[in-house]
């Protein structure tokens, strides 16, 4: 569109001048090159095979940019094992992934994500302070940097006055938050939250649901997995829906409920159960 109104503006000039060298340069240099722009992920037919058994199974889907995205399935359908291979934890058996257009794994990706795992992956033995610098030092985050971004993140946790405390000392809650901070203190663009809520209470939930808002609203690019459709509908932009390994369906809640034709997105999970029989 940019190109066309650039082109026809061109055409008004005198014939003689649109044939000279400095008509030439000047048009190269005022053309607008109008390029897609790349998905924050994009999967393609992502595969992978343990022991002849098909966990996932060649499923694609694109994230945009700042977007919120739920991978859902009931349990089993291959969530973490997907994530587990985008975020180079599990070398994929076929398919592709890209971040921001570049193949993933590459060198300049290394800092790009956060994994913040279905279960703890803090050190009990630790204080909260010294699970950050650890942490952090793993990534490469070093020096006046680590203590400038413990502390605000620590205070966006809501942790700052338990920084000495050991982590086993930790409410439940606490310890969702600081397996928070520990997979955030690197700056990801990309945060992937397995299972963010499950087992916490209702207030911690919220809490949770905040801090991945927030997240959102500062830039990140989230994708998350979880059972909790109050969760799903609140925080999630798009979704995708995995049963047994493959992609089911993708879009917008209001979509997928439109499409399958259920009011509440707990039934989707019943309607592949049906048709598989
Ligand atoms: N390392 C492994 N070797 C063999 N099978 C595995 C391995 N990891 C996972 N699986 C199997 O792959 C399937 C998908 O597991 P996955 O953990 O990805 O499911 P999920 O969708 O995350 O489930 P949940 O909602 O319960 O967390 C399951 O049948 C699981 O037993
Ligand atoms: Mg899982």
């Amino acid at each position: 569109m940019i190109t066309l109104i650039t082109t026809s503006i061109f055409a008004l000039y005198p014939l003689s001048f649109q044939k000279s060298q400095i008509y030439n340069n000047y048009r190269a240099s005022s053309l607008i090159m109008v390029t897609p722009v790349a998905h924050a992920i994009d999967v393609r037919e992502l595969t992978k095979v343990i022991n002849e058994r098909i966990l996932v199974d060649r499923i694609s889907f694109s994230v945009t940019e700042g977007e919120v995205y739920g991978l859902l399935g009931s349990s089993g359908s291959g969530k973490t094992t997907t994530f587990r291979m985008l975020t180079g934890l599990l070398p994929p058996s076929s398919g592709s992934i890209k971040y921001f257009g570049v193949p993933f794994p590459s060198d300049s990706q290394a800092r790009l994500i956060g994994f913040v795992t279905q279960d703890d992956s803090i050190y009990p033995s630790l204080s909260v302070m010294q699970n950050i610098e650890y942490f952090a030092s793993i990534y490469g985050v070093e020096g006046a940097l680590v203590k400038k971004r413990a502390n605000t993140i620590l205070e966006k946790m809501d942790l700052l006055d338990r920084k000495n405390s050991l982590a086993s000392e930790l409410s439940g809650g606490m310890r969702k938050r600081l397996n928070i901070a520990v997979s955030i203190i690197h700056d990801p663009k990309i945060i992937f939250f397995d299972e963010p809520t499950v087992g916490l209470d209702p207030a911690i939930r919220k809490s949770v649901w905040q801090i991945i808002e927030e997240l959102n609203q500062s830039g990140k690019t989230v994708i998350l997995t979880s059972h909790y459709m109050d969760e799903v509908e609140r925080l999630c932009k798009k979704v995708g829906i995995m049963y047994r390994g493959k992609m089911m369906a993708k879009g917008t809640v209001d979509e997928i409920k439109k499409k399958y034709g259920i009011k509440q997105m707990e039934d989707i999970f019943s309607q592949f159960k049906a048709e598989e029989i």
